[in-house]
């Protein structure tokens, strides 16, 4: 009989985990089927005390399943507690938005959670944790939280872009009538907002310019683009609730795409710090961009992608919106009185 070699046990933490979008993760994580078949793992679920009956059902639901990764699972309210020696840090809890709300409207309630954790993570998660904001406005909430974790790298903080790039790749493939494994080098610029850059200019189909294949500029530029940018709203008109088994998804892609090397040529996209970035985009904010990684869990930003004046006008553009948006949170970066325009 072989025996198996395991690595070390991980931590993850999953906040919001009573919710639908952990709902269809956490059994994710547990399966393996995220941080691999030799990986145990210890899930560390933050609620609130309003969901704590639903956070003690989940837990054992976990439980019954027998997974033979999932050595431990924790519950907690207190994210002091809760974060202690974490390696992964999901934060999906706070207030969703309902039909006919923008994620900014969500700024002024779900900053405060944001700073609370990033305290807590500071003070209690592993110095290299690494930080997932699913949360919106995700952008602003990664960027409060790393502002409150000062002692942890601000490179291990991203917002959750995937579920973007995963929307463009679909439509894209639709259009050019291919499988979607054809699509790659799909950027989403900035803010996880309407204001958000689906990039058809890098994008590739079977290796070859999107734009080449697709040759529709109009529906790029027009259809193709409002669609990524309005799929989160048109799928909260629908359900009358945001996504979950999207979004769950999607935040598998994101966390494989840090642990497993980067496939030759092509890149992914995640909400991540802006200092010193190639691009020339507003220093200090936390804004959608390509990344490759090693697979060591963390990334760099991808150089050789073009611009024209289509691209570069929609990155100011969203752009502006998170500067907007820091401004309106100053009181909870420490920078400032806040301003909301
Ligand atoms: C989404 O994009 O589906 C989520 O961020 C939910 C939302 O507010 O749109």
């Amino acid at each position: 009989e072989k025996t198996k070699s395991w690595k070390s046990l991980i931590n993850i933490a999953v906040s919001g985990a009573a919710g639908m979008i952990s709902n269809h993760l956490l059994f994710k994580l547990a399966s393996g089927e995220v941080f691999g078949q030799d990986q145990p793992i210890s899930l560390k679920l933050l609620g609130s005390e309003k969901s704590f009956q639903a956070l003690e059902g989940v837990a054992m639901e976990l439980e019954d399943s027998l997974y033979p990764l999932l050595r431990e699972v924790s519950i907690g309210v207190d994210p002091y507690e809760v974060f202690q020696d974490v390696e992964w840090a999901l934060l999906i809890g706070a207030k969703p938005r309902g039909p006919g709300m923008e994620r900014a409207g969500l700024l002024d309630i779900n900053g405060q959670i944001f700073a609370e954790q990033g305290k807590a993570l500071n003070t209690v998660a592993s110095r290299n944790v690494k930080v997932i904001v699913v949360g919106n406005p995700c952008n602003t909430n990664a960027l409060i939280c790393l502002k409150n974790a000062p002692n942890i790298p601000a490179k291990n903080f991203h917002a959750l872009t995937r579920l973007d790039e995963n929307r463009a790749k679909c439509q894209l493939a639709h259009k050019a009538g291919v499988f979607y494994d054809k699509v790659s080098n799909v950027t989403i610029w900035g803010n996880h907002s309407t204001t958000q850059v689906p990039d058809f200019l890098n994008a590739r189909i079977n290796g070859i310019p999107a734009k080449e294949v697709i040759n529709d500029t109009e529906w790029l530029e027009k259809e193709f683009t409002e669609r990524v940018q309005k799929r989160g709203g048109v799928l909260i008109q629908k359900w009358g609730r945001s996504s979950a088994a999207s979004t769950a998804v999607s935040i598998v892609d994101a966390i494989r795409s840090l642990v497993t090397p980067t496939p030759e040529g092509d890149w992914f996209s995640s909400g991540v710090y802006t200092n010193g970035n190639p691009y020339g985009i507003a220093e200090n904010i936390v804004f959608s961009m390509p990344c490759r990684s090693r697979g060591d869990g963390d990334y760099e930003l991808v150089h050789d992608v073009v611009f024209d004046d289509f691209l570069q006008e929609r990155i100011k553009k969203t752009e502006a919106e998170l500067l907007a948006e820091k401004r309106c949170v100053a009181h909870l970066t420490g920078e400032g009185n806040a301003f909301c325009d």
